[in-house]
């Protein structure tokens, strides 16, 4: 009995070390990989993402919607906006659980999140999340939006870091990424001080 005691008492000092540090690895890689997960219906945002991705070397995500969006039917997004109507999805292909922070790029329909965005974060558990947001407009978005969305993604459990607006309105693709690479060069990413930029 003594015996077993003891082994017991040795297997426990050996493998207890071992154990806490696999599970602080675990630990570090769930918090820091970071997911941009990005909506854009005419291609600014897109230009957006792809130099996030680009700069941080990090996964992307594109949320695509089966409703029809262009010409007449951009009274879909106007509808969606107003009567809070969920999106179409398209295929989700990442699990977003997985990853922490969050990026997300989407452009503002109406002073909100578009609707697609709004669909995809409603539709999953991102309790404790700690997300990075990035607005796309074309000037007519301010500092009530920004705490509309604020409060949107902390009514999901959901942690700001930050916050930043770019302008794309008579925007060449050029000028977008430079004001993406200003969010970046501004310690944007910094998961320590949760900041607010907007570029106009
Ligand atoms: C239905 C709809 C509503 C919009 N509402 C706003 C708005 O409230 N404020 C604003 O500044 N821009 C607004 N915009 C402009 C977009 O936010 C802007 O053009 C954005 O950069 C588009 O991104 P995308 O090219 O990735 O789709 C709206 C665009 C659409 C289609």
């Amino acid at each position: 009995m003594l015996c077993r005691v003891f082994l017991l008492l040795i297997m426990t000092l050996v493998v207890q070390p071992f154990a806490l540090q696999a599970a602080s690895q675990q630990h570090q890689e769930v918090e820091w990989k970071p997911l941009i997960v990005y909506y854009s219906l005419s291609g600014s945002t897109a230009v957006v993402a792809r130099e996030l991705e680009r700069a941080l070397g990090c996964r992307l995500f594109e949320i695509t919607s089966l409703r029809r969006r262009t010409g007449f039917w951009t009274v879909n997004c106007v509808i969606d906006q107003l009567f809070d109507r969920d999106d179409l999805p398209g295929p989700v292909t990442v699990d977003a659980a997985q990853y922490n922070p969050l990026i997300l790029a989407c452009p503002i329909w109406i002073h909100r999140f578009a609707s697609p965005m709004r669909t995809f974060l409603a539709g999953r558990s991102l309790d404790g999340k700690e997300v990075f947001v990035i607005v796309t407009h074309q000037g007519n978005c301010g500092v009530k939006d920004e705490q509309a969305i604020r409060r949107f993604l902390a009514g999901r459990g959901m942690q700001v870091k930050g916050y930043a607006a770019v302008l794309t309105r008579n925007r060449t693709q050029a000028e977008i990424i430079d004001a993406t690479r200003q969010c970046i060069e501004q310690n944007f990413f910094d998961m320590e001080k949760a900041v607010s930029i907007t570029n106009n």
